[in-house]
């Protein structure tokens, strides 16, 4: 039963004290959440991982989060995915042939006057290419200043693997729409919308299956309805989604805005489910919806459950490393000049 794996989950924690520490991003279960030492966004927890001297970590997020701990911690320290198959269809959007393969190309077309920047949503062999090739990894609390960054850099830059996150961090910034190309990796070409010299942006043709659910006819529907509703997206949405909202930032934002708001006020929320469902227990005093009513899970956040926690504890007490994630040295130590850079 849920109750005997909880008193299990529990009791093994116990039993392992310093030795552990469970990491838990916010998009996780709160059945698993419960057990997490700390809580956070990317950046969050990766900036946690990077300071603990625990000899194992326990990543309850996806793969690509644990493959960055690992890359933050010592070698002596042991980083377990609770269930491997928690991957993350965004980072498997941009393979590192691929990555190789458009590089080779856009010199092509750009020279040396690219920088390449990857959204931490990416596998360790992206971020290990990105710093090998003198760009950056950036998150979405902190896209705005790594895209500032870039183009102190370069006149351009080869943006990884989220178009979504990309296109709207440039508009931000003021860059016209127009100025930005897309390499599609799968076609193996460049769209463009202006002359080539006049490109500023390229963007990868990857995006967030969950954060693209959220649409443009959801906005309508509530302004229509409910005109005093705040729409609070996370920049993972469309630029059309994003730019009909009210508010659009990271996890962070959208939980830090939530925590500043007035009792009473009324918000429509445009990112992951258990993210959306805790908030609306959190803030009961609060009026709290999904932006998109049939709600949207991250379904590989969602292995990442009870019974495989329960599983990784209970190894451990026994003295096995189930599910160790492991990036290996010169991969680890191209991908730290890239993350070293955005920390
Ligand atoms: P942040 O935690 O950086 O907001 O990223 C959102 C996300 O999609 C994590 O997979
Ligand atoms: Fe990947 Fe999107 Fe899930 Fe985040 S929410 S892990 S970007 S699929």
């Amino acid at each position: 039963s849920t109750e005997e794996l909880h008193e299990r989950a529990q009791r093994a924690k116990v039993l392992l004290g310093d030795r552990l520490y469970i990491l838990g991003h916010h998009y996780q279960k709160d059945e698993v959440i419960v057990y997490a030492d700390a809580s956070g966004d990317s950046l969050q927890l990766s900036q946690i991982a990077s300071t603990q001297t625990a000899d194992y970590i326990i990543f309850c997020g996806v793969h690509f989060m644990a493959e960055t701990a690992d890359i933050l911690t010592t070698r002596n320290q042991a980083v377990i995915l609770p269930d491997v198959r928690a991957g993350c269809s965004m980072a498997d959007m941009a393979n590192i042939d691929q990555t190789e393969r458009a590089w080779t190309e856009l010199q092509k077309y750009f020279g040396d006057t690219i920088v390449p920047l990857t959204y931490v949503n990416s596998t360790a062999a992206i971020k290990a290419f990105v710093g090998r090739n003198g760009g950056a990894t950036v998150t979405s609390s902190n896209a705005q200043e790594m895209v500032e960054w870039a183009l102190t850099q370069k006149t351009r830059m080869l943006f990884l693997p989220d178009q979504h996150l990309g296109r709207n961090t440039a508009v931000k910034l003021g860059i016209p729409l127009n100025r930005m190309a897309i390499w599609d990796p799968i076609k193996q070409n460049l769209e463009l919308q202006c002359a080539i010299e006049d490109v500023v942006v390229i963007l990868w043709k990857g995006h967030c299956s969950v954060h693209m659910n959220f649409l443009p006819k959801h906005i309508a529907n509530l302004r229509e309805k409910e005109p005093d509703r705040n729409i609070l997206v996370h920049p993972e949405c469309t630029y059309e989604v994003v730019s009909a909202s009210d508010f659009a930032g990271s996890t962070k934002y959208i939980i830090d805005m939530i925590e500043a708001s007035e009792v009473g006020s009324k918000w429509a929320i445009g990112t992951e489910m258990n993210l959306v469902n805790r908030l609306i227990t959190t803030y009961p005093d609060r009026d709290i919806v999904s932006l998109n009513p049939f709600m949207c899970p991250c379904l590989t956040m969602n292995r990442i459950d009870l019974p495989h926690l329960t599983w990784a504890l209970e190894e451990l007490v026994e003295g096995r490393v189930i599910n160790q994630i492991v990036v290996d040295e010169k991969t680890s130590l191209e991908a730290k000049m890239a993350l070293e850079k955005m920390m």
